[in-house]
């Protein structure tokens, strides 16, 4: 099956009793067993639902992966999977990642001594240089948020292979229509399902994928022990926004395109961040392991400061002023107090994230409307 028919199709088949051709919300905490331990494949929900087995067949369709966890939230998962090691493994980390897999990695998996290195990964150097004897973990994210800074997935890889290092990577902001890490040599992959996958806006979720089975055998028992798991009827809205997600992305990315263009023209405007520009560091590379450049983009002023930010952000009319991404709707944000808020001011500045940026999530709408939201909020 090709892509856009196994977002359709991968791990659905009309339910069996009815025929219904979407899966069935499957409100229940425990299933009827015909004596102990002799049941249909599911003995209490914290464990599985058949909503969440279908949502993780589909992932894991999509991600190439032969298994899927999915969990309550993005952090959920990652947190599932730093819950795999163990005090004095260290994992190097990128310096320009979510703030919020920041603040779990340094305020909850530090003090119980997991160690952290945070390094620039545009520079496999850098990468090859900060690993250790103790080295277990290298967590890619790419394209990195805020900065839009492409990781070579293959090259970061290739450098854990035969080491007992595992490859993950975040792949949120590009979604497997644009990226599927495991074809490019990693071991796993993990998603915020919140963002593209769910697409609506709707509903928080998570998702780990891998073909490692011992690995995947670890989640699993991180799902049952500590059961950070998604409800049903969130599992469904995932699935049910998993459908459009080709042509959700297509249309994102079409106008996120045109709109890096016209930011990149502006005279107004200073840096642009957006992979799918010819004049972006890692260009050539997102070329290589994107199918496309997404939907995300980056930018500050040349007026370069934190007011003229706030101004232009407080001035979209059609790109809501919010945290997220990945929705049908366009959204506007300052990294530097929202999303990334809880990475000290000095390392933010280090990763080289300003008060002065500002982070677009472009939507499906129409071009024109978005274009001229942003020039009456740029020139006024
Ligand atoms: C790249 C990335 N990874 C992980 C997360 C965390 O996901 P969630 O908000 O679903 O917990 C986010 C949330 O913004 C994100 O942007």
């Amino acid at each position: 099956m090709k892509f856009n028919t196994k977002t359709i199709h991968a791990g659905q088949k009309p339910e069996e009793t009815s025929g219904a051709v979407m899966p069935p919300v499957f409100f229940t905490s425990t299933y009827a067993q015909k004596a102990p331990n002799d049941h249909q494949g599911y003995d209490y929900a914290r464990v599985g639902n058949p909503t969440r087995t279908a949502l993780e067949k589909l992932i894991a369709g999509l991600e190439e992966a032969d298994e899927c966890a999915c969990f309550s939230s993005g952090v959920g998962a990652i947190d599932a999977i730093l819950k795999t090691f163990k005090p004095g493994d260290h994992i190097i980390s990128t310096n320009d990642l979510y703030g919020g897999t920041y603040r779990l990695f340094t305020q909850v998996y530090e003090n119980y001594g997991i160690k952290f290195s945070f390094v620039d990964m545009t520079d496999i150097g850098k990468v090859k240089d900060a690993i250790t004897n103790q080295t277990r973990m290298i967590w890619i994210e790419t394209p990195t948020n805020p900065l839009l800074r492409i990781i070579d997935i293959k090259g970061v890889s290739d450098l854990c292979k035969g080491k007992n290092i595992l490859s993950a990577v975040d792949n949120t902001f590009a979604s497997p229509y644009l990226q599927q890490p495991l074809l490019l040599g990693a071991d796993v992959v993990m998603h915020s399902t919140t963002k593209y996958l769910g697409g609506h806006s709707d509903v928080i979720g998570g998702a780990v994928a891998s073909s490692n089975s011992s690995f995947m055998e670890k989640i699993r028992f991180q799902v049952k022990t500590t059961g950070a798991v998604p409800g049903p009827m969130d599992c469904y809205l995932t699935l049910r926004g998993i459908k459009t997600l080709a042509v959700r992305v297509q249309r994102s990315t079409e106008n996120a395109k045109k709109i890096a263009e016209y930011l990149d023209n502006h005279p107004k405007v200073g840096a642009v961040y957006y992979p799918g520009l010819e004049n972006h560091p890692q260009h050539q590379l997102a070329s290589e392991q994107m199918s496309d450049y997404g939907a995300m983009i980056s930018f500050s002023m040349k007026e370069n400061t934190i007011e003229k930010a706030v101004s232009v952000m407080s001035k979209t009319e059609i790109f809501t002023l919010a945290e997220s991404l990945g929705g049908v709707e366009s959204l506007i944000s300052h990294p530097a107090s929202m999303t990334h808020g809880s990475i000290p001011k000095e390392k933010r500045e280090e990763a080289g994230l300003k008060d002065s940026l500002i982070r677009l999530s472009v939507g499906i709408e129409d071009i024109e409307d978005l274009i001229n939201d942003l020039e009456q909020a740029i020139s006024s």
